[in-house]
């Protein structure tokens, strides 16, 4: 589940919804209306395959705009040269191999390929087919020329594919391609600039347990961990969520998740995972104390050891402190980011955090009032080991995400 889109916020956007032949172009559909609740202008502009999927009077009653497929529709308008001109962001979900090969090699034989011809607005591409069409060559050296050219080809997810098959080269959904577009207008294109990268992200509250049904957790929704993995993931690389608690999120293409509920669980994870990694970011909330003793049995209210009125918490494991003591050690080479969420002073004390634990970079949060767990937006600074510090503004997750994987690409590079 993605958060809900945001409605009327922004000036009202041109976006172009391609639609390529591909059975996934009835998912479509929904991506119209994110972008029309969002209060965008949307003008779909189907191939004439995507007509035998889903008919032009659905598109047309769905954006409020007729809908053409050929260059020679209403000539007088010059359709492909007003349309691509005027359009802030084109998204073709589903990009089909074929619409992908003709953009490729520069075709512009219906109304879609010779808009986005003339357009010089962000392109994302949100690729369906079945596996054995997504591996061949063929389409990797087409996917590999339009990324080369600045166009957003986003990664599809494994699962089910037309009738029983499953595999690579499923669509995402139109909240995940909605997200990642609104990314990619706010905060530039993705390259495959994470391909061969190994990286681990833990996300999410940890839980203690008091006794059978009550425990000691966070606000912590997981949203902005898997954003971060979201963006690593359509930059390329081999991403492992370690969860603990978690709103119901969507599972970043190619993604393997390890569940884990308390703050030891999660140490333990991140610690397996981390051996081999390059980058590690510990975004989860863990508990920092846990009950002495989890009774075997529910407590009871006014029982005479008082047991549930007074609860003894030892202190848990420092995952992150772990992890840069692993690194002196040579157990591991990651580059190590921590992040902090305070209710007061939140530069002094991320400063702090960073100095005590020794990490590459910190991303502290304010929390204060509510703000930032569970909610869709976050917001704050990036301070690196050099005294460095660099104001994240205001915007949805996926962004501050994208914004933070520049930040730790740039910190990767000028490593020694
Ligand atoms: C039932 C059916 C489902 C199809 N699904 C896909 C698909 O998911 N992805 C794809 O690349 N092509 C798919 N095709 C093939 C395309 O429709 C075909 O290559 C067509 O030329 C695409 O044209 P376009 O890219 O201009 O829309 C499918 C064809 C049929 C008959």
């Amino acid at each position: 589940m993605s958060p809900e889109p945001e409605k009327n916020t922004h000036t009202p956007r041109n976006v172009v919804v391609g639609v390529a032949g591909g059975i996934a172009a009835y998912k479509a559909c929904h991506l119209v209306r994110e972008f029309t609740e969002a209060g965008d202008n949307v003008r779909v502009v189907p191939t004439p395959a995507a007509l035998n999927f889903v008919g032009a009077a659905t598109f047309e009653a769905l954006s409020g705009r007729p809908v053409d497929t050929g260059v020679f529709s209403r000539v007088d308008e010059v359709q492909h040269v007003r349309v691509g001109k005027e359009a802030d962001l084109i998204v073709i979900a589903p990009a089909t191999a074929d619409t992908i090969a003709r953009i490729a090699a520069g075709r512009a034989d219906d109304l879609l390929t010779a808009t986005v011809l003339v357009a010089t607005c962000p392109v994302v591409l949100a690729p369906a087919m079945h596996t054995e069409m997504w591996e061949n060559p063929a389409t990797q050296d087409n996917v590999a020329t339009l990324r080369g050219r600045g166009i957003t080809v986003l990664e599809p997810a494994r699962g089910r594919l037309t009738g029983t098959d499953s595999g690579a080269g499923r669509m995402l959904e139109a909240a995940q391609i909605a997200e990642m577009a609104l990314t990619v207008l706010e905060a530039g294109s993705f390259s495959r600039s994470l391909e061969g990268k190994k990286v681990v992200i833990s996300a999410g509250g940890t839980q203690e347990n008091i006794d059978p049904v009550r425990f000691i957790g966070n606000r912590s929704s997981g949203r902005q961990g898997y954003a971060l993995a979201d963006i690593a993931a359509h930059r390329g690389a081999e991403v492992t969520i370690v969860a603990g608690d978690t709103d119901a999120l969507d599972t970043p293409p190619g993604a393997d998740i390890v569940t884990v509920r308390s703050t030891r669980e999660m140490k333990e994870a991140v610690d397996a995972a981390s051996t081999d990694a390059d980058i590690v970011i510990m975004a989860a909330a863990v508990s920092d104390y846990r009950p002495e003793n989890e009774a075997s049995s529910k407590l009871k209210k006014g029982q005479s050891d008082g047991a549930l009125a007074t609860l003894h918490l030892v202190e848990n494991p420092d995952i992150l402190k772990g992890l840069v003591d692993k690194r002196k050690a040579g157990e591991t080479d990651a580059v190590i980011v921590g992040f902090a969420a305070e209710t007061d002073n939140p530069l002094e004390y991320g400063q702090a955090k960073l100095e005590r634990k020794g990490a590459d970079m910190l991303m502290v949060n304010s929390v204060a009032g509510g703000a930032v767990f569970g909610e869709a937006r976050n917001s704050g600074w990036l301070i690196g080991r050099d005294g460095a510090i660099e104001e994240i503004t205001d915007g949805p997750k996926h962004v501050v995400a994208a914004r933070i994987w520049d930040a730790i690409e740039k910190l990767t590079q000028s490593r020694p």
